[in-house]
């Protein structure tokens, strides 16, 4: 059987190497003995933006990209969006394991349960101005929750994390919920414990004067079915941030702070909310092949294609395709649907996209479905921030036991000035 290894001949020196291969990655540190001299810092490897260098091993979510696989834990995405709910998924995720029925109970009391906020947090929410976007209100107050709760810098007690887990799932929609309603002038609607996961938080969103908010269940399960798709999705920007952010050993509250802001982004979770401004910008049919011809030429992007690992279609865009008719059942066709489904078309045909293997991803119909439930478009950020949570969390837990993980410090290749010496003002030119 052939070696495990792998050989580097250094052509500086004419030094041989041989480095160990373990699942089909070489150690990065093990280039540092490659060198040219006794001072010379050792080899390193450049990587910007990390398009080929794995910063963990994990056991959460797996993905080919080129196959256009999603599974969490094993378990395919497809699977658990036709038959599991949010709160089971996210309990997957977090625990390794599917829960037993007394499990998902307890589970789903404790985060029931946690949901309601403390007063002073609506007192901070208040503060925010009118116009404010939700997403930096959900930002904000995460990361003002630490500030809450002081028990949850005991990071490396079990207990702790648990207590701060269920907290975060718990108060994450009702923020959002708050968030919104300060957005739209609106009194806060407070949790209702009889209420699902995602029933309470359409509740959270859009009662009125009734006694008893009754969500719609075509809707609430969209919600949830959404929530799954959204739930975690390997080392992404966010995710990346919440593990990067939390090896300095900070608070899972600043520490999801940090995640939401990455998430926040017009590339990475902010994609919902830029798609449907595209599609109102298009704003007929006929004027998508312009629209495609200005992308070509370098004008923009198609907002909601691409992704970094997907070079196939984004499993998750396949099922919100097909629960957005159900949707639309209930709240009537959104009118710029017949626009994203004539991109899709076109872009799908064109050597453009094809050669840059640019597919719908998990933006694309999201933020139609959003819309026509009748959110503005400066939530659909938070909607994903909410389910991504329980990704987060279980992401910060496995890089917080991993031996082999330590504060996140990347290396560079300076390329400044040289030393020189300080100039006083008056002799500078
Ligand atoms: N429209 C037009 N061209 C594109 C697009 C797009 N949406 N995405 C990538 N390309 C082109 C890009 O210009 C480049 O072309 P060239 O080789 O000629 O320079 C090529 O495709 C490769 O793209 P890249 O930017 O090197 O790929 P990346 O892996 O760095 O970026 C991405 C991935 C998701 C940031 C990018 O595809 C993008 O900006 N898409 C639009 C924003 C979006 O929908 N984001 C949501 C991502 S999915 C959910 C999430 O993770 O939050």
């Amino acid at each position: 059987m052939a070696a495990e290894t792998l050989t580097i001949i250094d052509n500086r020196t004419g030094k041989k190497y041989e480095i160990p291969v373990r699942d089909g990655a070489i150690n990065a540190s093990d280039l540092r003995q490659i060198r040219v001299s006794e001072e010379d810092f050792g080899l390193m490897s450049y990587d910007p933006a990390f398009m080929n260098t794995a910063s963990c091993q994990s056991k959460i979510s797996y993905i080919d990209g080129d196959r256009g696989i999603l599974r969490y834990r094993g378990y395919p995405i497809e699977q658990l969006a036709e038959k599991s709910s949010y709160l089971e998924t996210a309990y997957l995720i977090l625990y390794g394991e599917l829960p037993t029925k007394a499990q998902l109970d307890d589970w789903s009391y404790n985060v029931t349960h946690h949901s309601i906020l403390h007063e002073n947090i609506k007192k901070f929410i208040d503060g925010f101005h009118h116009d404010a976007h939700p997403m930096g209100m959900l930002v904000s107050a995460v990361g003002a929750l630490s500030t809450f709760y002081t028990d949850a810098k005991h990071i490396f007690d079990a207990e702790s994390r648990k207590k701060q887990t269920y907290r975060l799932i718990a108060k994450m929609p009702t923020l959002a919920g708050f968030a919104y309603r300060h957005s739209i002038g609106m009194p806060y609607s407070y949790p209702d414990n009889d209420l699902s996961y995602t029933g309470n938080f359409l509740n959270m969103l859009f009662k009125m004067t009734e006694i008893k908010y009754k969500p719609n269940p075509v809707i609430e399960k969209a919600f949830d079915v959404l929530f799954i798709l959204h739930a975690d999705h390997e080392q992404n920007c966010s995710t990346s941030a919440m593990r990067g952010v939390g090896s300095s050993h900070v608070d899972p509250y600043c520490a999801v702070a940090a995640a939401a802001a990455a998430l926040y982004g017009p590339l990475h979770g902010g994609a919902n909310e830029a798609v449907l401004r595209m599609l109102m910008e298009i704003g007929s049919k006929s004027k998508v092949p312009e629209f495609i011809k200005a992308v070509k030429e370098g004008h923009g992007k198609l907002m909601g294609f691409g992704h970094r690992v997907y070079k196939n279609y984004d499993p998750r865009a396949k099922i919100i395709k097909q629960i957005a008719d159900s949707v639309f059942e209930v709240t009537g066709r959104n009118p710029l649907l017949d626009i994203a489904l004539e991109l899709e078309r076109i872009a799908l045909e064109d050597d453009y996209f094809i050669k840059r293997k640019l597919y719908p991803n998990v933006d694309f119909y999201s933020g139609l479905i959003y819309q026509s439930i009748g959110l503005a478009m400066d939530m659909f950020p938070v909607l994903f921030a909410i389910p991504r949570t329980s990704g987060w969390v279980a992401q910060w837990e496995e890089m917080l036991l991993d031996s082999e993980q330590k504060i996140a410090r990347p290396r560079q290749i300076y390329k400044g000035a040289a030393k020189r010496d300080y100039v006083p003002i008056t002799a500078r030119k």
